[in-house]
């Protein structure tokens, strides 16, 4: 499995820059009013920077975050001292997770699934996810809804960021291969700091997923109460949807 945010995973929550504020609501509705069972325990698969454990954990939930990226690793502990929560990160990759009735929550955010490229790597990753839930816990993953985007397609996207001390150009390149439903992505980021310049070079590739392979995928690992929600965190109910989340029941 090839690994990303090795390069990147200092610039990535400069790069966050929509706030998770909406996800978060939306996940402690899901555990609150469609869980069966007690949230205590949450298993965030692809954790990154922290960006959704750290909150979670600050709220009181005990919290593991699994990444197969060191960098990223590094990064969410530094994050999680400096909030003072306390957080357990685990390297690894989600397709192979040693964990077996310990979580009464999965969360797989911010395109993490997305870097299973394959239909063999997404049934372990869900196999694995099914696993380490507790009976009737609840598993929600993000998607970014990359078909309903293919009409608007371009194949450079600049992005202009502005931070205190700093002018980043997220240049994003994209092109699809069809065949193999992936979207690859480089990214060139230039960040401008004290008169200096740098540039991050680091490619990505996410598999593109349809609702009905996405249904497909949990109802073959037993996963039961499948559903789908539209637009989370993006300001209302849009026509398309860029990002999807779904939400199952052990
Ligand atoms: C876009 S980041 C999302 C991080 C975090 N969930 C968020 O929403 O901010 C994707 C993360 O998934 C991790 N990742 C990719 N493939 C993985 C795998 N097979 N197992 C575990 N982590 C993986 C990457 O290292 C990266 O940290």
């Amino acid at each position: 499995m090839a690994k990303v945010y090795e390069k990147s995973a200092e610039y990535y929550d400069m790069f966050s820059i929509v706030p998770p504020d909406r996800e978060l609501e939306f996940i402690e509705h899901c555990f609150k009013e469609m869980s069966g069972r007690k949230i205590q325990d949450i298993l965030d698969a692809g954790s990154g920077t922290g960006l959704f454990s750290i909150p979670l954990a600050k709220k009181g939930y005990k919290v593991t975050g699994v990444d197969l990226s060191s960098e990223m690793n590094k990064v969410a502990r530094g994050n999680a001292e400096k909030e003072g929560v306390s957080l357990k990160i685990v390297e690894g990759d989600m397709q192979s997770l040693p964990f077996s009735e310990e979580f009464d929550a999965v969360i797989c955010m911010g395109d993490a699934f997305q870097y299973l490229l394959t239909d063999e790597a997404i049934d372990a990753a869900v196999q694995c996810f099914h696993k380490a839930l507790r009976k009737k816990g609840i598993l929600i993953i993000r998607i970014t809804n990359f078909l309903a985007m293919m009409e608007d397609f371009k194949d450079v996207v600049i992005l202009p960021i502005e931070t205190e001390d700093a002018l980043i150009l997220r240049i994003f390149k994209y092109f699809i291969d069809e065949i193999g439903a992936v979207m690859n992505r480089v990214d060139f980021d230039l960040i401008y700091k004290d008169g200096k310049t740098k540039a991050v070079y680091e490619e990505h590739k996410f598999r593109i997923l349809s609702l009905h392979e996405m249904k497909r995928f949990l109802s073959d690992a037993t996963f039961k109460k499948i559903k789908r929600f539209r637009g989370v965190g993006e300001g209302g109910v849009k026509v398309k949807a860029s990002k999807l989340m779904f939400v199952a029941l052990k």
